[in-house]
């Protein structure tokens, strides 16, 4: 962290105010590296996915949690202490201060403070424990205005605009919606750094299929993958995929497709396959709108960490929002053949109705024909006028009808991903350090096209005919879309050590031999070596370097000075 901040990753924001937990400043690197990581999971989850991305409003108004069950149910437990105020998310106080696990339920946390005697860090008594929800309240308009909510989740934007997107694939399900943007949560007890905050980054996929056919065609892809799975009776398995589903251990093929995808995409990022695992949430740990959840963990100097959640969250949140707005969101899915059934139909009784109910007559006939079956009388409600319409006005007929499909609900498979919490473990799991000319060297061995600062241009003299070669090599890098920084000052020693500290894959060192031959030196990070190389292709080399695995090794002969 002290790298991180010192070099421009990562700042205390309000810091000259004193600070804020539970809030970061993106400074310069982290912001670049983060925007970078976007980028990465838009092209796996958004462009080689059946999917598009949508940008929906942060804040939001009351109706859509209440909706989403958020208003009541996105809670955590709190404890405060009658003496000093201070108020404690219950679970993670209690596994700091007695290393216990304890179930977040109100009755568990109270039964632990009373029979282990838990006290505040202050020595003052804990209140009743309780319920605190942790949306940020707003307030929209002036004056009085309306209730709304900060976001805490981006996930809501998506389903209430579930009509309009089912509409623009044209009804056809498998597909997905995504959406990147800042998340709210007002968290009791933000510690560790960058891992809980109160503004954080999402980047969420919402799967829309239909609910009898959870599978993806492009399974096989990730298939034979080997993962580490922690069920959720804590039992480890290390298995491929499809054993995965065969063995039931995760419960079906869509679930598995997108921890494959997930487990692809974290290791594009640089997240070490050694240290992740995917873990299935208890039974009493789930979210409220989650029938199976199962977490990406990464293991970090704090511990494992969750950084994704890959949620079955069912027809919940459709079928809520179709109950709240009265707005109908499921899908007409075709059979691919017409199936013939047989059917009891209410058929109205015209030259009967038309007399005895008159200017009513004509959408009590269409209400009748909706329904598929009517006893001795039916109660209708037309226009809030109860009517009671005896059997005399219409009879029941059986009929072979041809049905050529049925309306669903979708269910939504989401894996949503916590931005902040990857970079930090992208940055924790490049960290290294080795000994170059018998000094410790830090060195950030991020992959080449997550930098920030890809290349830098090093001048081995200030000299104003070096710094020209130097600012017009960097111009021409630049101009060519490739992140360039130009470092003029202090020894080429200690200007190498900088940009290995930031993870620079390659630094190009305009040297005597520049001006003799038309030559620059390309320093690899990594192994310190270097190649010489002509200036013309030097653009060239670049983008093949960045863009690929390849060795400096391919482009001339390696030395080290
Ligand atoms: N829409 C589902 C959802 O929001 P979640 O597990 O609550 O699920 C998803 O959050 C991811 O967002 C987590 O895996 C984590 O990486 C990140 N996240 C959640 N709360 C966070 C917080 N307070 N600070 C930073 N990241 C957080």
């Amino acid at each position: 962290m002290e790298m991180l901040v010192r070099r421009g990753f990562i700042w205390q924001s309000f810091e000259i105010y004193g600070g804020m937990a539970g809030f970061i400043d993106y400074a310069p690197l982290g912001n670049g590296l983060r925007r970078k990581i976007e980028d990465l999971w838009r092209e796996f989850f958004v462009i080689n996915e059946r999917s598009v991305e949508i940008d929906t409003p942060t804040v939001g108004i009351e109706d859509v949690f209440i909706a989403s069950g958020h208003a009541e149910g996105f809670t955590d437990v709190a404890i405060e202490c009658s003496s000093c105020g201070r108020v404690f998310r219950a679970d993670h106080y209690v596994k700091e201060k007695l290393n216990l696990e304890v179930d977040p339920t109100v009755e568990a946390v109270k039964n632990v403070v009373q029979e282990f005697n838990l006290k505040c860090e202050c020595g003052g008594d804990f209140k009743e424990p309780e319920h605190i929800n942790l949306m940020f309240e707003t307030k929209i308009g002036p004056g009085r205005g309306k209730k709304g909510y900060l976001r805490p989740e981006t996930a809501q934007g998506i389903f209430i605009a579930f009509k309009r997107l089912s509409d623009y694939f044209r009804n056809k399900l498998p597909f997905g919606v995504a959406q990147i943007g800042r998340a709210y949560r007002n968290e009791i007890s933000p510690r560790q750094g960058v891992i809980r905050l109160r503004e954080f980054n999402q980047a969420e996929l919402e799967f829309f299929c239909h609910p009898g056919e959870k599978r993806h065609p492009e399974f096989d892809r990730y298939a034979d993958d080997v993962v580490t799975l922690v069920d959720k009776f804590d039992k480890e398995h290390r298995v491929t995929l499809r054993e995965a589903v065969e063995k039931g251990i995760i419960a079906h093929e869509l679930l598995a497709y997108f921890v494959g995808k997930t487990r692809r995409f974290l290791l594009a990022a640089g997240i070490r396959d050694e240290k992740l695992r995917f873990r299935q949430h208890k039974d009493d740990e789930r979210a409220h709108y989650a029938v199976d959840c199962w977490d990406a963990e990464v293991l970090l100097s704090y511990g494992w960490i969750e950084v994704v959640g890959i949620a079955d969250r069912s027809d919940y949140d459709l079928s809520r929002h179709t109950q709240f707005s009265r707005e109908d969101l499921s899908v007409f899915v075709p059979y691919d053949e017409p199936v013939k059934v047989k059917r009891r139909r209410v058929v109205p009784n015209i030259p009967k109705l038309g007399p005895a109910f008159r200017d009513r007559a004509k959408k009590i006939a269409e209400e009748l024909e909706k329904l598929e079956d009517a006893g001795d009388e039916v109660v209708l409600t037309i226009n809030g006028e109860e009517i009671k319409v005896p059997s005399e006005y219409y009879e029941i007929r059986e009929v072979e009808e041809e049905v050529h499909g049925e309306r669903v609900v979708p269910h939504v498979i989401e894996p949503s991903f916590g931005l902040d919490r990857i970079t930090y473990a992208v940055l924790e799991h490049a960290f290294d350090t080795d000994t170059v000319d018998g000094e410790e060297r830090r060195v950030l061995r991020l992959e080449r096209r997550l930098a920030p600062v890809q290349v830098a241009v090093l001048p081995l003299l200030s000299r104003d005919e070096f710094v020209e070669e130097a600012e017009t090599i960097a111009g021409e890098l630049r101009e060519n879309g490739i992140y360039t920084e130009l470092d003029i000052t202090g020894s080429i020693g200690r200007r190498y050590r900088r940009y290995d500290e930031i993870g620079t894959p390659f630094c190009i060192t305009i040297d005597h031999q520049t001006f003799e031959d038309g030559t620059v030196t390309i320093r690899d990070r990594d192994s310190t070596s270097q190649v010489r190389v002509k200036k013309s292709e030097l653009v060239r080399i670049i983008q093949e370097l960045l863009n690929s695995g390849k060795s400096i090794t391919e482009f001339g002969e390696v030395f080290r000075p």
